[in-house]
């Protein structure tokens, strides 16, 4: 074996831990018969009424299907809580880690259940029914899982929107799925700030006359507005509500939950995942990949308004009667070994973040990190971008003391859990590398032209069959979903993804292919940043790329066309700047801002982002062909004026 592999060491081997030949006998399985080895999937669910059929899929445009497990009735919170109770009753489900180091908790299996059906049933006395949309908005708290669960338990749709979204957003989100039931809390704390999301609610809400209730959590003292008729106190009316709310049967493709996701056009996309299949994929691969067994404690950094939080820090573990750890604050408060302090505080075993943070935290040195002991971790992992090969060996090195594997986990909001991914005790490891497809996956490589290419080589990534936890329709837009996903590469899921593969077959992710943005692993469309710009009133047009930024992979640089008659003067980039954090929130707070007078057009009038990325990206050397531009001098123009700003 070539000497660039990363050997895993011996001794992280337990009696369970899946090694080479246990993965090698589930791949031989898959391979020999797919319907038998996707049952044992099935088969770790709890069943109100068994499955008889197993798979129903076909990519093709013109009879399109995914269904999964299709003729079995479950629920998923009782997956997550009233299985375990008999044996686990008293375990930690949750521990809680607040934004202050002074205050954590620990929340049993026990505790949870009485948690969520006392909120399930107050969901249900104020009118949410199976099938209903319900919008949380709420910060890194035990009560987001508990209304989580409490969705699940009585069968209705959350759609949880990350808390640092503008009112504006979280308005488009209500009325795009038709939700009338918002839950959100007074306050969040992050990094000793608070954030006003009840205030933010309110805001959005005047755009959002269907909504009928709002479910206040009081997370902080603080007093709020409360619009009488509307607005509930979540602690006062859960003192009448019974801690018994049987759960809701539903079927195996009943809607768990919507997810909005940017794409390279147009408003976010509602990602729709279905009961069965997300919850049997979800625990499969946090088991698999993370090498959970019992008593591990585990710790994923993710905020729950991300999929990384639905699936790795809430479905997953909890599937899986594990204990998971929930931390509201940031990596940087009130020290830089924050991450650290809190592994040796609740001894976490594993530790699952993202290469934004790890580079952030990089740069304050070894010191932080050396400052606390880490003795309790055995495994790493990385999510949500390319995790550069210097980021990897210092999260080896100094995080995990040479001694911890990493599992770099390949994956989207689409797939709903991990597809591509090292199994620790097996998976021998390259720093950069997702390594290779978990049993059951198909991932291939295709040219633009959809040619499947073999070997070494590489193409756009796509999936040539269905896993359980894939995503099965854009909510209210079928036509949209299969556009979007089956029709660059007719019978194919295209993940708009780029993607290398090496003579070892391991697979190393190059980013997105697409308009779509990777910015501190929080996904934007370039078209959302654009038509937030040309909002403002000084705008007449703007493109927007991507460029690589040393902490968060990528950053975001707008060109800008003011109308006539206005001066492009700093005070505008910052005002232009907090526009855009205003319309869409924080995230997508621009990088730089270069004001063109004009932009490289085609004859036809199509703007070339090409050129645009190259200028952004400071390569301007190869432009390549620049003479079907309407106007080929914006090109020297937009160089000039580029200098210095990135
Ligand atoms: C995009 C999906 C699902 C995890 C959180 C992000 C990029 C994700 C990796 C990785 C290289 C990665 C891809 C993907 N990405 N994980 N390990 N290595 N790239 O979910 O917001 O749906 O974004 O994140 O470009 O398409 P998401």
């Amino acid at each position: 074996m070539p000497d660039h592999f990363f050997r895993v060491p011996g001794d992280f081997i337990r009696p369970g831990t899946l090694t080479a030949g246990g993965l090698q006998a589930q791949r031989d399985r898959f391979a020999a018969d797919p319907e038998h080895y996707w049952r044992g999937l099935g088969d770790s669910l709890d069943w109100i009424h068994e499955y008889s059929q197993v798979k129903d899929v076909s990519f093709d445009r013109a009879d399109f299907r995914i269904r999964w497990f299709y003729d079995g009735v479950l629920n998923v919170s009782a997956n997550c809580i009233d299985r375990h109770l008999r044996t686990r009753a008293d375990q930690t489900a949750i521990i809680f880690e607040g934004d202050d180091p002074g205050v954590s908790q620990h929340i049993t299996y026990a505790q949870l259940s009485e948690a969520v059906n006392k909120r399930a049933n107050l969901l249900k006395a104020h009118g949410v029914k199976k099938g209903d949309r319900v919008t949380i908005y709420m910060p890194m708290v035990p009560e987001a899982a508990y209304f989580m669960l409490a969705c699940a338990r009585v069968g209705a749709v959350h759609s949880v929107v990350f808390g640092g979204f503008s009112p504006d957003s979280i308005a488009g989100r209500i009325l795009d799925c038709q939700s009338d039931i918002v839950i959100t809390a007074n306050e969040g704390l992050r990094g000793g700030k608070t954030i006003p999301l009840k205030a933010n609610v309110d805001l959005a809400l005047l755009q959002c006359p269907n909504v009928r209730h709002v479910l206040v959590v009081e997370h902080t003292p603080a007093h709020y507005l409360t619009h009488d008729g509307r607005d509930i106190s979540v602690p006062k009316a859960l003192e009448s509500m019974s801690a018994d709310c049987p759960p809701e049967p539903m079927n195996a493709e009943d809607p768990l939950f919507i997810l909005y996701t940017s794409g390279s056009t147009g408003k976010p996309k509602g990602v729709l995942h279905t009961t069965a299949g997300y919850l049997a994929w979800a625990a499969y691969t946090h088991q698999t990949v993370f090498d959970y067994q019992d008593g591990d404690v585990y710790w994923c950094t993710a905020d729950i308004g991300w999929v990384t939080g639905h699936s790795y820090v809430l479905y997953g573990p909890l599937a899986n009667g594990g204990t998971t750890l929930m931390f509201e604050g940031v990596p940087n408060y009130p020290t830089v070994s924050r991450f650290w302090q809190v592994i040796d505080k609740h001894q976490v075993n594993i530790f699952y973040t993202a290469p934004t943070a790890i580079r952030a935290l990089m740069r304050d040195g070894e010191a932080p990190v050396k400052a606390s002991s880490r003795a309790s971790l055995r495994l790493l992992g990385s999510v949500g971008e390319p995790i550069n090969p210097e980021a990897w060996l210092w999260y080896h090195k100094v995080v995990g003391d040479s001694r911890c594997p990493i599992v770099d986990t390949w994956w989207q909001t689409e797939t709903g859990g991990i597809l591509i991914s090292p199994v620790p005790g097996a998976t021998p490891l390259k720093p950069g590398s997702a390594t290779q497809p978990l049993p059951g996956v198909q991932p291939c490589l295709v040219d633009a032209e959809g040619k499947v290419l073999d070997g070494a080589t590489e193409g756009n990534l796509c999936l040539t069959d269905s896993w359980p936890g894939q995503m099965r329709t854009v909510f209210g837009d079928h036509a949209r979903f299969l556009e979007t996903y089956f029709s660059t590469y007719p019978g194919m899921y295209f993940t708009g993804d780029g993607c290398r593969r090496d003579e070892d077959g391991y697979y190393w992710i190059t980013g997105r292919v697409d308009d779509v943005l990777n910015v501190s692993g929080h996904r934007l469309g370039t078209a959302e940043v654009e038509s937030a710009l040309v909002a403002h009133s000084d705008v007449t047009e703007a493109a927007v790329v991507g460029y690589p930024h040393d902490i968060k992979g990528q950053g975001i640089w707008c060109y800008v066309t003011l109308k006539q008659g206005v001066e492009g003067t700093d005070a505008l980039k910052v005002e232009l700047r907090n526009w855009v954090r205003q319309e869409i929130g924080p995230i997508a707070s621009p990088d730089v801002i270069q004001f063109a007078p004009g932009l490289p057009k085609t004859r036809s009038g199509k703007i070339m982002r090409r050129i645009l990325r190259k200028i952004a990206e400071g390569d301007t050397s190869n432009l390549g062909d620049i003479s079907t531009l309407a106007d080929p001098s914006v090109v020297a123009d937009l160089i000039e004026g580029a200098k210095g700003l990135g």
